[in-house]
Parts: structure tokens; sequence; C-alpha cells
């Protein structure tokens, strides 16, 4: 069995892949990068690829697929039905998840929105252990309420805690007997929790999450985008799974579900594609019958034939534990880096991106002059990198005040198998080069944007001095925090004492 393991422990572990195809990278100059920016209205979602030189904006549909899987799609047969490039797909998903009903979607969110039209209601309650910002908005977009209950140790980003990824159980139990089987359709934990730092879930908390779903006959789906990741993190946090596979760990996982989202696009490895699954036939089919409206035939749901093959494969290789052991070396290599420059960072790092605590690395700025995007300009301009806010950009009200206490993160998040040692050591040097004038970082405020997931489309402007002492200035004369206050600012300032680092 492989483990992952290096081949000799006394020799450092070459990357276990070696490239047959390379691609340019792009070195924008200083001026390029800063004309760049402006005409993105400093939003790194508008910014053309063409002018990043490393792009940590995600790590979704942007794998470096493998010589198997680009084989793989010579053999998709396009047919609109029975496929039987479907059969293969299928046959992964069931040998990977346990699943025996399986739907192809064309990602994650094509996934999403199938189930929520499925089960939920306007005034239904789904509880998680905090949702994906796409998640969020189909729960919305369905007419329910998206409820994060992540485990409290979440709020502590420098703690050691292994499993922040983990559902609030005793939460949860107190929504479910609130709201009643009636209201909520489903509980989805999200593993790895994304949002919350890429941390994983432990399998004593789903196992916890399982017996409260059972108590109160409410279905539990797993969001699974990163599930090998989950299973390569648990193995190495949780004693009592020493010794597992992780195919063992993360067939486990899901075995404790009734279905699941599945965003192809990452621990997958594919540029495109996605899932829904079910143990349920009758679920299964009336899912169907709304797949067939908005994705596709149940045997394409949106994708082409040789993207299903790609799939088939690349759930397969997501499993293998020597690319598991590089790929979250990467990450935690990445965010060791940075620490060392004096960059505080989420604790533990996770599997897919590190999250740079921006709100403690620029304390000058106010959760209003949104620390996180601030940090990310600053570093594009600084070296063509580019990363995303996860912060007050992200999931701030769109009317500009805070409703929820956030920590205000820089996501870090990198590719499957696309960048090596030394784009990492890049991107290390550039924060090196920040932390020693920290200060200098503008905070910016927005010009326009919408009311759903504003973050992509916003266009924003760095504040004038006089615009940022304003802005600092309200926020530095709040009154004390009444916890229960309805003013969205108030709390907003409570989160920075909550989600500060704690040094
Ligand atoms: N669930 C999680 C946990 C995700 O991280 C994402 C996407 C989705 C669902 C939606 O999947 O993009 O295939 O529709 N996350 C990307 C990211 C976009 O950058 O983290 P999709």
């Amino acid at each position: 069995m492989d483990r992952g393991r290096p081949v000799d422990a006394e020799l450092p572990p070459p990357d276990p892949w070696r490239v047959k195809v390379v691609e340019p990278v792009p070195f924008p100059t200083r001026a390029e990068r800063q004309a760049a920016l402006r005409r993105a209205g400093w939003n790194l979602f508008r910014l053309p690829a063409s002018k990043v030189t490393v792009d940590l904006l995600t790590d979704s549909g942007v794998s470096a697929m493998s010589a198997a899987q680009w084989s793989g799609l010579m053999r998709g047969e396009e047919a609109y039905a029975g496929s039987a490039s479907f059969d293969r797909f299928e046959a992964a998903v069931r040998e990977v998840t346990g699943f025996p009903e399986v739907l192809p979607t064309h990602q994650g969110r094509g996934a999403e929105k199938v189930l929520f039209e499925v089960l939920a209601r306007p005034g239904s309650v789904v509880p998680g252990n905090t949702h994906f910002d796409t998640t969020r908005a189909h729960i919305e977009h369905a007419g329910a309420l998206a409820l994060d209950l992540p485990a409290p140790e979440a709020g502590d980003l420098a703690s050691a805690f292994p499993f922040k990824g983990n559902l609030d159980v005793r939460a949860l139990e107190r929504a479910l007997s609130r709201a009643g089987a009636a209201r909520a359709p489903l509980v989805l934990v999200t593993m790895t929790n994304n949002t919350a730092g890429g941390h994983p879930v432990s399998l004593g908390n789903l196992r916890e999450v399982r017996s409260a779903c059972d108590r109160f006959g409410v279905p539990l789906f797993l969001d699974a985008a990163r599930f090998a990741e989950n299973a390569w993190l648990a193995r190495e946090r949780d004693p009592a799974l020493r010794g597992r596979t992780i195919r063992e760990i993360a067939r486990t996982y899901f075995d404790l579900a009734d279905g699941c989202t599945c965003s192809a696009k990452k621990d997958a490895l594919v540029n495109a594609g996605g899932f829904l699954a079910f143990r349920d036939r009758a679920l299964a089919e009336k899912a169907r019958r709304v797949l067939v409206l908005h994705e596709g035939f149940p045997t394409y749901g949106g994708l082409a034939a040789r993207d299903l093959e790609a799939i088939a494969v690349g759930l397969r290789e997501a499993l293998d534990e020597r690319h598991l052991a590089h790929r979250v070396g990467q990450v935690h290599r990445l965010g060791e880096a940075l620490e060392s420059a004096g960059v505080p960072c989420v604790r533990p790092f996770g599997g897919h991106a590190v999250f740079v605590d921006a709100g403690t690395f620029l304390p000058h700025l106010s959760p209003f002059q949104f620390p996180g995007q601030a940090l990310g300009c600053a570093l594009y301009l600084e070296a063509g990198v580019r990363g995303v806010e996860v912060g007050s950009l992200m999931f701030g009200a769109p009317n500009g005040t805070d409703s929820r206490p956030r920590p205000e993160l820089l996501r870090l998040a990198i590719p499957r198998r696309v960048y090596n040692a030394s784009h990492l050591d890049y991107v290390a040097h550039a924060f090196r080069r920040l932390a020693a004038r920290r200060e200098a970082i503008a905070g910016l405020r927005i010009l326009e944007a919408g009311d759903v997931l504003r973050h992509f489309t916003a266009r924003l402007a760095p504040l004038r001095p006089a615009d940022a002492a304003r802005v600092r200035g309200d926020w530095l004369s709040l009154p004390p925090i009444d916890p229960h206050a309805a003013n969205g600012r108030h709390r907003a300032a409570r989160s920075i004492s909550r989600f500060r680092l704690r040094r």
C-alpha cells in the first residue's frame, strides 16, 4: 500500500509528477499591473488572467490533468443518452462514495441548484458547518434560511484545535428542535470547510451530526468538493484513523450521509464538472426531473461525455496518497514560509489554501476598509500574485453595513499539480516585502456593487488619506457593544476582538 511516504525518508521528496506540457507564466510589469488593477476596479476577479504571475485566486477548475485523464477525454462517447462514458463516471462515483444514485452536473453549484429546488421551500432552514457562498445563495434563492453553525473553536483563528471545520452539534440540536423535521429538509456538512479556513471535519463530529439528524428525522448531506483532503487531514490529526487508507476513511465519511453535492473541480482534478448523489431512489428520481430542466439529460447533466471520463479518472487519482502528501504539504510549506515572514495565518493550515489574517496584519484598517481586499490588491501590485478576499466584501450586507462578526481573511488557494516550490517561494518573498511596509497599505471603499455575491463584480477604489481617517475614526469611536444590538456596525467591531489572533 502506498501511504504517500517519501521514497527514502532521508532524501527530500521530489514532486510526485513530472512535466509533460508547459504553459508560459505571464510577467506583467509594475506599470502594467497598476493599469490592470485600475481597469479592474480594484477587484481581483475582474483582472485578466494574462496579467497574473502566480494565480492563487482559487483551487477550483484549475488543476493540471494527468496523462490518464487526457487520454480519457479521447475515449469520451458523445451521445445524448446512454453514453458508455456515463457508465464509467457512475461506476467511479459509486466506488468512491457508495451512493447508488448518481446525477452529473456542470459544476458544484448545478448540484446545489437541483438539490435545493427539490428539498428546500420558503421558510425552510438548512443548517450546516459553514455554507459556501454559492450554496448559501442557492438556499436563499429557494426562500430558505442558510444557517451556519461552525464549531466554537473555529472563532479562534490561531488555536491549534485540529478540527475547526466541525459543526456545533449542540447548536444543531437547538436549531432542529426549533425548526422540526417539517422545516429542516436537510443538514449540509461541507468538508473541508472552505469558508472557515479549509479546516477538516472530524469523523467523530460527523457521527454526532448523524445521530442528531436521526433523532430529528432529518437527512444528512455532504458538500464533498474536498473530500479527499478532508480524509488526509483527518488521518493526520486523529490517532484513531492511523493505519487506515485514505480511500477507506473517505468512504467512512460518505457512509454516514444520505447523499452529497460535489464540485469535481476541486479534489476530483478536472476543469469542469460536478455531481449530485443519493442513497434514496425516489429522491433521486425527483432530482432527475429537475436536472433535465437546468442541466441536461441524466446521463450527461450539462457535461460533455469526455468530461465525465476525466472525472472518473480524477476521482480515483484524488485518493492517491502520494499526490495528497505533496499537495497538502505544499499548502503547509507556504503557510510556514508566510508565518516566518511575520504574516499571521489561520491555524492549523488546511488542505487547499493558506488563509492570511488580514485583519491582524493590517490593524490600521477597519472592516469597512476591507483589509482582506486591500491586502490582496497590495500583493498583486507587489508581485502579480492573485488571492481572494474572504471577509466583509464577500459576506458583508449590500447596504455597506455589516450584519455578522467575521474574520477578515485573504485566501491563497493552491491549484493542484500546477505550481512548484519556486512559485510558492516567490509568493512568500512578496509577502516579506509587504510585511516591511504594511502601514502604507491603504483601505478601499466600494464604488458600486450588486445585491447577490457582490464580491465577483463590485468596483472599488483606494481610500484617500482624508477618507481613510474618517472611516477609521467612525470605527474607533463606536460605543460599547450591546451583544443583542441590531446595528450591524457594533457587531462588526466586536468581531475584531473575537477573531483577532491571540499571540
Ligand atoms: N462547495 C464548496 C465547498 C466550494 O468551495 C465551491 C466552490 C462550491 C461548492 C461550488 O462549486 O464552483 O463547482 O460551482 N468553490 C470555489 C472556490 C469557487 O474558489 O473555493 P462550483
